[in-house]
């Protein structure tokens, strides 16, 4: 049956990376895959035509997709909107309306870029890591929050980070799977001297690891873990922690494979739904410029190819076109060394829908 995929462009460099993925799966579909494109509205863009970062239509859109990939949303010119009309509530509305508990957020360090990481090759040749972020609960989503008036006329901010078993149990069993798919070995990330909520992540996590022997679970507070991976980043196979743990060790993890332009990310919900992402965002300072990489977004398309689409062997050629154009020397501005040519963000799309026939 033909597979729905939703493109959301969203705002600044996302349309220019979005267009690039546009175009190898259009490749991918006259090569026989059984898909049918269709767009909407996101983040910024969806304020500026419809008054909304998510329109109803998108939603309803998003609902009925079996994919969906996004640009990026946020830009300088709606940060002054009241908190709810900002672009990056279009990016958590969908996350919670269509339930993508669990974010997969892959750091590999390509060999033919080693010597763009600012860390030291040896320490991050062969890297590869694999961090799982609960997407859906926790301080981002956490009730009650808001900025209230103390009765001395000063202002407090307050937000509330909760997590219910269930949702631990959740995102702690999708890790252990995919543990299970790669070198077994799970580091679960908390704050569990400090925080009660994590200590029953920690407790949780542990009695979960009964029903997986063959994965080995280690435990790891979160400030040793962001030490702990620009030390020594490769004794980690696969993390899991919490939604906002995640977002920070997840931006750490990126930088060690040289440039955050590389990274693709799934967003996945119990069936196995996704949204697919690069896991930079809008940069609006280089947005129209044609000079943004696309690859993170093009691996994003490899990634909906496997987990979404039952495609492993499309997912596989995807990435093997890229490590292709990478040996051909092909740099975009963010992962070339000082001095190298570099090409544009058309260029490098072209090359890769070009290296998957090759
Ligand atoms: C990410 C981003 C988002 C997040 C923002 C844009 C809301 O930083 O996907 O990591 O904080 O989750
Ligand atoms: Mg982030």
């Amino acid at each position: 049956m033909t597979k729905k995929i939703l493109i959301l462009p969203g705002d600044g460099i996302g349309p220019e990376i979005v267009a690039e993925a546009r175009k190898l799966l259009q490749a991918l579909r006259a090569g026989g895959l059984d898909i049918a494109l269709e767009e909407g509205l996101i983040g910024g863009a969806a304020y500026d035509a419809k008054g909304h970062p998510l329109p109803d239509e998108t939603l309803a859109q998003a609902q009925q997709a079996d994919a969906i990939l996004l640009g990026a949303v946020g830009g300088p010119q709606y940060e002054s909107l009241e908190r709810p009309l900002r672009p990056e509530q279009g990016l958590l509305g969908l996350r919670a309306g269509l339930k993508l508990f669990s974010n997969l957020r892959p750091a590999i360090l390509y060999p033919q870029l080693a010597g763009a990481s600012t860390l030291k090759p040896e320490v991050v040749a062969g890297l590869d890591i694999m961090i799982v972020r609960e997407l859906t609960g926790g301080i981002y989503f956490g009730q009650p929050r808001g900025v209230r008036e103390l009765d001395n006329g000063e202002k407090e901010g307050f937000n509330t980070l909760v997590y219910r078993e269930s949702e631990i149990e959740r995102i702690g069993r999708s890790a252990f799977e995919i543990t299970r798919l790669r070198g077994r070995r799970l580091c679960s990330v908390d704050k569990a001297n400090v925080l009660e909520v994590t200590e029953l992540w920690r407790q949780t996590m542990i009695r979960l690891a009964a029903d997986y022997p063959d994965v080995e679970l280690s435990h790891m507070y979160v400030d040793n873990a962001a030490m702990q991976l620009v030390r020594e980043p490769k004794q980690f196979d696969v993390m899991v922690t919490t939604n906002m743990f995640g977002d920070i060790l997840s931006d750490a993890a990126a930088m060690l494979t040289g440039s955050i332009g590389m990274l693709p990310s799934a967003s996945l919900d119990a069936a196995g739904k996704g949204m697919y992402e690069p896991i930079h965002g809008s940069a609006p300072d280089i947005a129209g410029q044609g000079v943004a990489n696309p690859l993170a977004t093009l691996l994003s398309v490899a990634m909906m190819l496997r987990y979404s689409l039952d495609q492993a062997a499309a997912a596989a050629a995807v990435e093997t076109a890229v490590g292709r154009v990478l040996d051909q020397g092909l740099r975009t501005r963010d992962i070339a060394a000082p001095g190298e040519a570099t090409v544009g963000t058309v260029e490098m799309g072209d090359a890769v829908v070009a290296a998957l026939g090759a």
